[in-house]
C-alpha cells in the first residue's frame, strides 16, 4: 500500500510517523511518500521520518519529492495537510479582525474565510491531479477549514473524507477520567467541522449506556477548564462543546484576551524552529514531547483508522468524519457537509442517525453552514461582494459596516494569494 503526503514538509508530519510506526498491523503502509515544495524542510523531515520507521522496526519505505504528480503516482490514498501561505498568512487572519473587534482565529470567523479563499483553488488542483493520476484514490483531507474544503472536494466529484482530530482527542481525554480504554467510548458527536457538542458519552458502541451525565457531575471542572469555560456552561448546555465553541459562548472575552498576549500564529513559529532544530538531530528517532503542545495531538490514530476503513484493510467501524449531511442533520440541505460518527468502509462514510438537536444547537449550526455555503462560493467564483456576503452571514459578524471593515482587510492581506482581488 502507497499513501501520499501532500504537506509532508510540516513540522506535525513526525506525529503522523509515528502512528503509522505504531499502528502498522491495522495499516500496513509499504510507501509511504512525503510532498513538499520546501526541499530543505522536506529533507529533514524525511530523515527523520526514516529513522522512526528504523526504530519501531517497521518495514515500509519513506520517500520525499517536490514533484507533486510523481509522488501522487500509484498512490492509494492521498493526505491533504498543507497550509498556504504557511504560518505567515496564519498571523495575519489571527490579527486584522481584532482590529474590528473580532477574533482573530485560523478556521473561525473572519480569518477562517481567508484561509477558506487561499485554500480551495489550491487543494481543488491537487485533487484534479490526484483523480488524473489514480482516479480511485481516496483523498483524507484535514487541510482547513475542513468543512469547507471538504464541500468543495465532494462538490466537485472526488473520493474525499474530511477528517479532525477534535473528536478523537475528546474521545482520549474521556475515557482516561472514565478510566475506560478510548475504543470503548462513543461519542454522539455533531455539528460542522469546528463548531460541534458531544451530546452523549456511550459505554461500547452507538447504543451503549450514556456516561455524560456521571462524566460531568464526576469531572465537570476538568472537562470546563480544559475548555477554558465556566463549569456552569457544561452544566447548563447539559453537553460538552467543543473549545471552538468559545469563540461563540465568550466572543468578547476572547478578543480581549487576544489584545493582551501573542498569537497562536507566533507561538507556533516559535515552537516550529524548536521543532526544526530538534528534527536536524541525527540522534532523534521518535516524536520529541515538544510536538504535544501542538493542536493536533493524535490525529495520526485518526488518520491510520481512516485509511484503514477506507482501503478495507481494518480500522475501526465508526469513526467521527466530515461527509455530506444527505439529510441526517434535516435542517441542513444534502449537500451540506457535517461533522458526525460515520460508518466507514471501502466505499465510503455514511453517517450514522442523529436524534433531532435542540434548537439551541440547531440554530447555530444551521447558520454557520450557511456561512460556509457562501465562504465556498466565494472560494470558487471570487468577488469583493461574495466575500462580503460570506462575512455578513456570519453569526460572529452580521452588521453591514463590521462586514465591510472585515472585507477591506481580508482583501488587502491576500492579495499575493487571491489573483482575482
Ligand atoms: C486542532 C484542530 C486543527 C488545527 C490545530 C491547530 O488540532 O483540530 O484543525 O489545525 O488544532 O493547532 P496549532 O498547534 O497549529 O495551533
Ligand atoms: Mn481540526
Amino acid at each position: 500500500m502507497k499513501l501520499a503526503v501532500v504537506g509532508g514538509g510540516s513540522t506535525y508530519t513526525p506525529e503522523l510517523i509515528d502512528g503509522f510506526a505504531r499502528l502498522r498491523d491495522t495499516l500496513p503502509v509499504g510507501e509511504l511518500v512525503l510532498i513538499d515544495p520546501a526541499t530543505e524542510r522536506l529533507e529533514l523531515i524525511g530523515g527523520l521520518a526514516r529513522r522512526i520507521f528504523a526504530r519501531q522496526g517497521h518495514p515500509g519505505r519513506v520517500t520525499t519529492t517536490s514533484d507533486l504528480d510523481a509522488g501522487i503516482a500509484g498512490a492509494d490514498a492521498v493526505l491533504l495537510q498543507l497550509r498556504v501561505g504557511g504560518q505567515a498568512a496564519r498571523l495575519r487572519d489571527e490579527t486584522w479582525p481584532l482590529e474590528c473587534g473580532c477574533v482573530g482565529q485560523e478556521t473561525t470567523g473572519a480569518g477562517g474565510l481567508a484561509k477558506a479563499l487561499r485554500t480551495v483553488p489550491v487543494v481543488l488542483d491537487i485533487a484534479e491531479r490526484v483523480r488524473r493520476t489514480n482516479p480511485d484514490a481516496w483523498i483524507i483531507d484535514f487541510t482547513n477549514p475542513v468543512g469547507i474544503v471538504t464541500r468543495a472536494l465532494l462538490q466537485a466529484g472526488h473520493k474525499a473524507v474530511g477528517l479532525c482530530n477534535v473528536a478523537i482527542g475528546l474521545q482520549r481525554k474521556f475515557a482516561a477520567l472514565l478510566d475506560l480504554a478510548p475504543a470503548d467510548i462513543h461519542l454522539d458527536h455533531v455539528g460542522l467541522n469546528h463548531l460541534t457538542w458531544e451530546l452523549g458519552v456511550r459505554r461500547g458502541g452507538p447504543d451503549g449506556e450514556d456516561l455524560l451525565p456521571g462524566l460531568l457531575a464526576a469531572h465537570g471542572e476538568a472537562v470546563a477548564g480544559d475548555l477554558r469555560l465556566p463549569r456552569a456552561v457544561l452544566d447548563r448546555l447539559g453537553v460538552v462543546p467543543s473549545y471552538y465553541l468559545r469563540y461563540f459562548y465568550a466572543h468578547d472575552e476572547v478578543v480581549r484576551e487576544l489584545g493582551t498576549k501573542p498569537s497562536r500564529a507566533a507561538e507556533v513559529a516559535a515552537m516550529e524552529r524548536e521543532l526544526l532544530a530538534l528534527y536536524g538531530n541525527p540522534a532523534l528517532d521518535e516524536k520529541p514531547a515538544l510536538l504535544a503542545k501542538r493542536g493536533g495531538a493524535f490525529y495520526s490514530e485518526a488518520a491510520v483508522d481512516l485509511a484503514a476503513s477506507l482501503l478495507g484493510d481494518g480500522g475501526s467501524a465508526v469513526q467521527v468524519v466530515n461527509t455530506y449531511n444527505n439529510g441526517t442533520l434535516p435542517f441542513l440541505p444534502d449537500d451540506a457537509v457535517i461533522e458526525v460518527p460515520a460508518r466507514v468502509g471501502g466505499s465510503g462514510a455514511v453517517p450514522l442517525a442523529v436524534p433531532r438537536l435542540d434548537p439551541l444547537f440547531s440554530g447555530l449550526i444551521a447558520h454557520v453552514s450557511a456561512y460556509e455555503d457562501l465562504a465556498l462560493d466565494a472560494a470558487l467564483r471570487g468577488g469583493r461582494e461574495r466575500v462580503f456576503t460570506a462575512l455578513l452571514a456570519h453569526p460572529l459578524i452580521g452588521q453591514f459596516d463590521l462586514a465591510e471593515g472585515l472585507t477591506d482587510r481580508l482583501l488587502a492581506h491576500n492579495k499575493e494569494h487571491l489573483p482575482w482581488a
